[in-house]
């Protein structure tokens, strides 16, 4: 008989981790992140408030055969922190998880940063399943190693590498976003097409036109454009940090908002940003910005100047200077540093034959962004 879903290896240096994705096929899931724990005697199953009506279904199928904890988290940037890191290990510990036990993750990112960073911390180290329910984490964020939380003075600036012992997602879970946070969400996918994959942009258009009915395509894009990086560079501190374009200006943007902007839109005015900064200084011409805008068009991100006016400048500024891009390469007090292009597909190198990260004056971004605020999309 036909399998209800399909799998994917994805390769992080030596270590491969399946991805398991289809349609409607949520009890076939359940029953193979079973199979694929074998000896599992309890599951943490760490909660996005947001997609109970989910969960309770992959809960139910997972109970058939072990213990299922669940603890519910709210999705927000506020609570990407330490604290509810250390709350979901006091949780474990209290319902009597062991090293034999799981952490299962299901939700967007912020449920996956949090229940990943859990899972490798818990007796230095367990099992970490992710079951990914937004675009952000089914396309980018199960991606990737990395699993950070926030600090007081910005993004992810506390985390670890940590590698799942699987990823699965039944993509009926992302037909409940929102229309506009699913649209926003697929940034990622707009910046994997600019910064590395020019050829997928007439697949992603496509897919932009009716995005609930082409999720297939855009895990694909996402998977296509950043598995053969992730690949050779697991940490993402080398060749990978290419996926970091729009992150800099963005993640000031999302942090500052509180997470009112969230990520997807973020990166989006964050590639914006990133493009006014490369027409200014490193020549990136008319026709590369236009492209920029005509995909970040296709996201129906609200207008720049609503979206973005009513943020403090210092606190971007300060947000900015916090960047966790810092010590990669050179970077001079009053610089961040930014991935950069100077065409489409191609990234403007590093000083010195370092990683794709070259230093700004952070006046410069603040200017950029100035220029983005003022822009209205429709305008352009
Ligand atoms: N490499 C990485 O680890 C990586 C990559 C990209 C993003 N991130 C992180 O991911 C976070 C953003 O993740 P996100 O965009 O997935 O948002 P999110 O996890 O913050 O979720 C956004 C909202 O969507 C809701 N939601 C989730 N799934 C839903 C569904 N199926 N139906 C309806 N509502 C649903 C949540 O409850 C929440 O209110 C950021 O903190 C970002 O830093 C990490």
């Amino acid at each position: 008989m036909r399998s209800p879903y399909e799998e994917l290896g994805l390769a992080f240096g030596d270590a491969m981790v399946p991805y398991l994705y289809g349609t409607d096929c949520t009890p076939a899931l359940a029953a193979a992140v079973l199979e694929r724990l074998g000896d599992v005697d309890a599951i943490l199953l760490v909660l996005d408030d947001g997609v109970r009506g989910h969960a309770d279904a992959v809960a139910a199928e997972l109970a058939r055969r072990v213990r299922v904890e669940p603890v519910a988290v709210e999705a927000a940037e506020r609570h990407k922190t330490l604290p509810t890191v250390h709350h979901l290990l006091e949780t474990a510990v209290a319902r009597g998880l062991t090293r034999r036990s799981a952490v299962v993750a299901m939700g967007g990112g912020t449920v996956g940063n949090l229940a990943g960073l859990a899972a490798a911390l818990l007796f230095r180290g367990t099992r970490l399943v992710h079951l990914p329910t937004t675009p952000v984490a089914a396309f980018d964020a199960t991606v990737s190693l990395k699993q950070g939380v926030n600090l007081s003075a910005g993004k992810n600036l506390a985390g670890t590498y940590f590698v799942p012992a699987l990823i699965a997602c039944d993509l009926a879970w992302l037909s409940t976003m929102p229309r506009h946070d699913l649209l926003t969400g697929l940034a990622e996918m707009v910046k994997n097409v600019l910064v590395a994959a020019p050829g997928l942009e007439p697949k992603l258009v496509r897919a932009l036109e009716e995005p609930r009915l082409a999720l297939r395509a855009l895990l694909e894009i996402g998977v296509e454009a950043k598995a053969p990086y992730v690949a050779a560079d697991p940490r993402e501190r080398g060749g990978a940090l290419i996926f970091e374009y729009g992150h800099t200006a963005g993640h000031a943007v999302e942090f500052v908002s509180g997470g009112a902007i969230r990520h997807g839109e973020a990166v989006a005015w964050g590639m914006l940003v990133a493009a006014e900064v490369a027409r200014r200084h490193h020549g990136l011409a008319a026709d590369d910005v236009a492209a920029h805008h005509r995909l970040v068009a296709r996201l129906d991100l609200p207008g720049a100047a609503t979206r973005l006016d009513g943020l403090g400048r210092d606190a971007i500024r300060a947000a900015l200077a916090a960047d966790n891009k810092r010590g990669y390469g050179p970077c001079a007090p009053g610089e961040v540093l930014m991935v950069l292009l100077d065409s489409v597909g191609r990234t403007v190198p590093g000083p010195a034959g370092g990683p794709p990260l070259v230093p700004v004056p952070i006046e410069a971004v603040m200017d950029a962004f100035e220029t983005v605020a003022m822009n209205a999309l429709e305008a352009v």
